[in-house]
């Protein structure tokens, strides 16, 4: 029986997971999962502005750091989330003001990117910075620093660490819709004025029955770009109790989503928010919904497991 980790490793491909400090620390199954079956690590909260610098200047590098040493024990990749967001970021930063704001941006980038020099592989840069309505989210980076903070952000970041991978980042942008065409032209307009962007991350979290059919054509437009695309925090949710059916249905979501991935150059990996069903931000953020990842809360594999298995040519 091959690993996730060992399918897409032959493929080249990352198999990443949005990690928690709480279990990392307490549950030796949890460890034993995400550095068998993963090649590469998402820091779900802890590599955010508000855990990272949450009052000015006093940075708190522990939670982070445990992630990225357990990277580097395992050979596994980091990807870093994430540097300018609108969301977890503490209330000094978004009471700052013009060019205290911008000259806290540049701080911020600079110092994170600089400790995880060499350890971090890609960032994304600028999370979520266009809203559902497919407008640019009038955000108080927005409000404060205008249009511009998104390419200064990526000027920023490539010079604080010239070798890392530098991601623009969203959800509902895995299909050909109003909002992914937002990005890319946004994308576009980013490269030809030569702002240093190399990926783009759909994040994707679903709802069971709901892969976009577009999700191919969507990665490949945006690798036509010369972009490198990631599906960055995967997960299908589920009304729970899930049936045996419902599961298996989640096998075969799982399985087309990975699979797009697989059937594009330049799609270079996919990540799962999260790895057990056990820790999972979706039953607390959406009542009566849950099971959305591929173990189940006692780290057995679900169906699900075995559709991402296959799309990665494992069996
Ligand atoms: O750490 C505090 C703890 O001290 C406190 O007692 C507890 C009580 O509420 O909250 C804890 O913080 C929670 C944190 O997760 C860590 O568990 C926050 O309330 C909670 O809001 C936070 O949720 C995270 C969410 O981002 C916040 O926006 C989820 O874990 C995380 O999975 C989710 O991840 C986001 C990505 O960053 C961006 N894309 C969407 C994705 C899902 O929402």
């Amino acid at each position: 029986q091959e690993t996730l980790r060992g399918a897409a490793d032959e493929q080249g491909l990352r198999i990443g997971a949005a990690v928690a400090n709480g279990p990392l620390s307490n549950e030796s199954q949890y460890r034993d999962v995400l550095s068998t079956e993963y090649n590469g690590v998402t820091a779900e909260n802890s590599m955010k502005w508000e855990s990272l610098q949450p009052s000015q200047g006093q940075f708190n590098w522990s939670d982070a750091d445990e992630i990225v040493d357990f990277a580097q024990s395992n050979g596994q990749s980091v990807h870093g989330h994430t540097l300018v967001w609108h969301s977890q970021t503490p209330n000094w930063v978004q009471n700052l003001q013009g060019q205290d704001l911008q000259d806290a941006m540049e701080n911020h980038i600079n110092t994170v990117m600089g400790r995880y020099a060499g350890d971090v592989e890609s960032w994304d840069v600028v999370n979520e910075p266009i809203g559902d309505d497919a407008n640019l989210r009038n955000s108080f980076w927005m409000q404060e620093l205008g249009e511009d903070y998104i390419a200064e952000a990526f000027q920023i970041a490539r010079s604080a660490d010239p070798n890392a991978k530098l991601y623009i980042n969203d959800y509902n942008i895995d299909g050909i819709n109003a909002k992914s065409d937002a990005y890319y032209d946004l994308v576009s307009d980013l490269l030809d004025q030569g702002v240093p962007i190399d990926g783009i991350g759909f994040q994707g979290h679903r709802v069971l029955g709901d892969v976009p059919s577009s999700l191919e054509d969507n990665i490949r437009r945006f690798a036509q770009l010369g972009l490198e695309v990631q599906l960055t925090e995967i997960d299908i949710r589920i009304d729970t109790p899930a049936s045996d059916s419902e599961l298996e249905q989640q096998r075969d979501n799982y399985e087309e989503m990975v699979n797009a991935c697989v059937s594009v150059n330049g799609c270079v990996g996919v990540t799962t928010w999260g790895i057990t069903d056990r820790h999972s931000w979706v039953p607390d953020q959406f009542d009566g919904q849950g099971a959305a990842l591929p173990f189940d809360e006692n780290y057995n594999k679900k169906p699900a497991y075995y559709g991402i298995l296959e799309a990665l040519g494992g069996e």
